[in-house]
């Protein structure tokens, strides 16, 4: 009888911890099978004493069917538990990966330097620590200018700075070349603005320069007006109007007007001029200060900021939009 009840004890406990399938077929061979524990038991029936044989054979066989229910139902459990897990709900939306797209800065950026080499301008790379010969000196700028001024230039205690102007690499690329030459140069700059609105401690440029033994100020007006058609449309008028420049002579600002108002929610469309570029002549010390001969070589040279075409071309009114990395914001282009 204590066998009995012990192998029922056992039979128990194991088949509480069964998990699988597998599991469940061992158990049904150990203790249910024709060779199993059960059986095993049944057999010994023989040589019991004779009174003892029926309780012990009812009791066996007991166990026999108690052992077969509780399997049945334990794999009528671990069946129903893996159908659950593989079941999918077709109605739940699917899952759709993030595309990303390309910033609206990049964008225009991309934009301007497309049009600037079909004119057969080629893009050049400049570096964003510079010294002061190459952000201020080789480009005319005097000792006492105001740019040179802590307020408006970043600079880092080894006597480097962050240049503030991609003017630096005119300089770098004519140390290095021969002219002709006809490069643009795209970059992030840095000035230790207060960010507002319009404003920011870093933006980006694109400097162009051009430099031939014979290049006129018309050229400069010719290149440049074809940009601004180019990447605004052929119904934008351009105006040169006179500036200064310690690099250029002479200088100007370029502005221009007409830009529609449905490219440009923001701005209105009428007399409004917006300046979009700064451009001149080289100045003959710009030459002499690479070891180019001024009375050899022509040039113009221009410098634009991306943010600002860019806010112009989507009619975006604050420059922080562009750095803030809000998916709603980039999201639109
Ligand atoms: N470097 C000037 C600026 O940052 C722009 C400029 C570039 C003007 C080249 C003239 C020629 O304002």
């Amino acid at each position: 009888m204590s066998n009995i009840e012990s192998i029922e004890k056992e039979a128990f406990e194991k088949l509480s911890s069964i998990t699988t399938l597998d599991e469940l077929e061992a158990f049904r061979i150990e203790f249910l099978g024709k060779k199993g524990r059960v059986s095993g038991l049944l057999k010994t029936l023989g040589s019991l004493p004779p009174p003892e044989r029926a309780s012990f054979g009812k009791s066996a066989n007991a166990l026999k069917q108690k052992l077969e229910l509780s399997f049945q139902e334990k794999r009528g459990q671990i069946e129903k538990g893996a159908a659950k897990k593989k079941k999918h709900d077709l109605t739940l939306p699917g899952i759709w990966p993030e595309t990303g797209r390309v910033h609206p800065l990049t964008q225009t950026l991309r934009d301007i330097l497309r049009i600037f080499e079909k004119l057969g301008f080629e893009v050049v790379d400049g570096r964003e620590i510079e010294t002061e010969f190459y952000n201020f000196t080789a480009l005319n700028i005097p000792l006492d200018h105001p740019s040179r001024d802590g307020f408006d230039t970043f600079y880092t205690e080894s006597g480097h700075l962050l240049r503030s102007q991609t003017s630096t690499v005119q300089i770098r690329v004519m140390e290095n070349r021969k002219p002709p030459l006809r490069i643009v140069a795209p970059g992030r700059v840095y000035r230790p603005d207060t960010v507002d609105a319009t404003h920011s401690f870093m933006f980006h440029q694109v400097e162009g320069l051009f430099v031939d033994s014979k290049v006129t100020f018309s050229d400069l007006k010719g290149v440049l007006s074809i940009f601004v058609r180019e990447l605004f449309g052929s119904k934008v008028e351009v105006r040169f109007r006179p500036h200064y420049f310690p690099f250029t002579e002479p200088s100007v600002e370029v502005d221009m007007t007409n830009i529609t108002v449905e490219a440009n929610p923001g701005y209105k469309r009428g007399p409004l001029w917006l300046e979009i570029l700064g451009a001149g002549s080289v100045h003959p010390k710009v030459f002499e200060a690479v070891g180019y001969d001024p009375a050899k070589v022509q040039g113009f040279a221009f410098g634009l900021g991306v943010e600002r075409i860019a806010m112009l071309r989507y009619g975006i009114q604050d420059i922080r939009l562009f750095f803030e990395n809000d998916v709603r914001f980039l999201r639109q282009f």
